[in-house]
């Protein structure tokens, strides 16, 4: 079992950046704390950070033949208004969580809507670091449903 977890624009800066939205936890801590789940699941866990848009999609579009089981997604900004990284999801058949530390319902109303949401199995937001196991162990349990 191969999960992908992929962060977009900005979650380089975790643990520095503005820590009352976004917690302490630097991206590795973010990036291990899924991997030692994946681990405990018996999955592995391939980790891909850009700040370019089209490196994603690119890296989208390669998770369609190589072997890739699963996809958690935490595009940042991109969330928001890249109909490019909703379409690149759109076409991997795998189930895909999209994720996000902080609470986009609460904060400025342009974080409120997802143009992913749509295309992804479900989402997990606002419990910071605690929802990357979370999401390892929901892409497990979907692929398990679907006889992966
Ligand atoms: C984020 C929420 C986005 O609105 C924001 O642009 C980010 C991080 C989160 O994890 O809470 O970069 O995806």
């Amino acid at each position: 079992m191969r999960i992908l977890l992929v962060h977009g624009p900005n979650l380089s800066q975790l643990g520095t950046r503005d820590p009352a939205v976004y917690g302490t936890a630097t991206l590795d801590d973010v990036v291990e704390a899924a991997r030692s789940e994946a681990a405990a699941a018996g999955a592995q866990l391939e980790h891909v950070q850009t700040e370019h848009e089209g490196e994603l999609v690119a890296r989208l579009h390669a998770a369609r033949t190589d072997g890739t089981d699963a996809v958690i997604v935490n595009a940042g900004a991109w969330t928001h208004y890249s109909y490019a990284v909703r379409d690149a999801l759109e076409l991997l058949e795998v189930p895909k969580v999209e994720l996000h530390l902080s609470n986009i319902h609460a904060r400025e109303e342009f974080r409120a809507r997802s143009v992913l949401a749509a295309v992804c199995d479900g989402s997990i937001v606002g419990l910071g670091i605690a929802g990357y196991p979370l999401a390892v162990r929901a892409v497990c349990s979907l692929v398990a449903e679907r006889g992966g």
